[in-house]
């Protein structure tokens, strides 16, 4: 049967959702929890609704939308990403693969397909780490402890706020693990974020396997004085010691760990005045790797040279771990799936490894997981800016609704490999 999306209902409903948070030069703002982002998850389970599907809130806030199967015991096939966005972000970043996991779920529908599994559209919760990182689809996946809780990337305090806010608690994100027998995989489709398939003229990209990422907060501490009556010789400056800091970071990933990548992606000093020399500096500092081994060892060489930048310029120094994600490989039977599917549709593919972080990297924990990537121009994401051609977005919506059928098909005779 020759199944494909409708392209113009999925248009509608990705400029309605762009619409949602949409910023003036073209992008989205979509922190966790904000007014907008609730108001996109409203319209995601409206949409569901009229489409005539189950919706659901899980005690993690994911939310998601069911198409049923008849088969009796029929496992769920997850398929998702997130509504979320970083500030100051692109449309496309985890919105696409939402409006195309919904729009998979209404092409079968509407072809009056029953599978032999639950089919279920989920956009997860804070995948971007405004309060934690992957937050809903570790829940989900039952990767989360209360000490992971404890530390989060975006400070414990706004999470305990956030959660309350919104009526969540800690005890129930816990509680809000699947039992991984009742899933039968899970399937994301998202924008590559990057330059490899644009370059290469490839239409879909399938990922072997996404980066480990690991997050500190860094903060240097010295002594806040009058900026005109102390001696350039008689300063602590927090601000030198992350000053020099922030360089020598760029400087030990580019000689030490090719292929690897850290970002120190905000500063704050305090006071924060012309007239005080800096007493604290806080960092946000990010790094990451294709293997664990080597996101150990950057660590390592990171906090050393937080602390060689403190001794420097006399000050102290804190290295605070605030987020961990191991490298995932993805499932091989997905990969296949998913070139079968493209290549029924005509479609160019080359595989290629995740830079970005992704809420398939927690599923991949428990189910056969995997991704495929459609291009972005100039490579450009978590920008304003993000873009991607609209004949790739179908593309990659056919290639996604093709490979839920293939997986579903082979659920009648087995349960998929990891
Ligand atoms: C998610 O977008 C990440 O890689 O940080
Ligand atoms: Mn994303
Ligand atoms: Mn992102």
């Amino acid at each position: 049967m020759d199944l494909r999306v409708d392209p113009d209902r999925l248009r509608a409903d990705f400029d309605a959702l762009s619409g949602i948070g949409g910023t003036p030069d073209g992008g989205v703002e979509r922190t966790t929890f904000s007014e907008a982002h609730l108001a996109a998850r409203t319209w995601f389970h409206e949409r569901a609704r009229a489409a005539g599907f189950e919706t659901h809130v899980d005690a993690a806030a994911n939310h998601s939308a069911v198409l049923p199967s008849r088969s009796p015991g029929a496992r769920t096939l997850l398929l998702g990403s997130h509504l979320d966005s970083v500030r100051r972000g692109g449309r496309y970043d985890g919105a696409l693969g939402v409006v195309c996991a919904l729009e998979v779920l209404r092409a079968i529908k509407d072809a009056a397909l029953d599978l032999p599994v639950r089919l279920e559209a989920i956009d997860f919760t804070d995948e971007e780490g405004t309060l934690f990182g992957t937050l809903g689809s570790q829940a989900l996946a039952g990767g989360l402890s209360r000490d992971d809780l404890a530390s989060p990337r975006g400070g414990r305090e706004l999470l305990v706020a956030e959660l309350a806010r919104q009526g969540l608690t800690e005890e129930g994100i816990l509680a809000a693990r699947r039992d991984p027998g009742t899933i039968a995989g899970y399937l994301e489709l998202h924008v590559e974020q990057g330059p490899v398939l644009e370059q290469a003229g490839v239409d879909i990209g399938i990922v072997t396997g996404i980066t480990g990422a690991s997050s500190f907060r860094v903060v240097f501490d010295g002594d806040a004085r009058h900026a005109g009556t102390t001696p350039m010789d008689a300063r602590r400056d927090a601000l030198l010691g992350a000053a020099g800091f922030v360089l020598g970071v760029r400087e030990t990933v580019t000689r030490d760990f090719p292929g690897c990548v850290a970002t120190v992606g905000d500063v704050v000093t305090e006071p924060g005045s012309f007239n005080v020399v800096p007493g604290r500096a806080i960092l946000q500092l990010e790094c990451r790797a294709a293997d664990s081994v080597r996101l150990a060892a950057l660590e390592v060489a990171l906090t050393q040279r937080a602390h060689a930048a403190a001794e420097a310029f006399a000050l102290d120094v804190t290295v605070k771990p605030v987020g961990h994600w191991e490298p995932a490989p993805t499932s091989a039977t997905v990969r296949a799936v998913f070139a079968d599917a493209a290549a029924a549709l005509g479609l160019s593919t080359m595989e290629l490894p995740s830079g970005a972080g992704h809420d398939a990297q927690s599923l991949a924990a428990i189910t056969p997981s995997g991704m495929v990537f459609v291009p972005s121009i100039g490579g450009v994401s978590h920008d304003p800016s993000e873009r991607t051609a609209w004949e790739d977005c179908v593309n990659g919506a056919n290639v996604l609704l093709g490979a839920a059928a293939r997986l579903a098909e082979r659920e009648q005779a087995t349960s998929v490999e990891l």
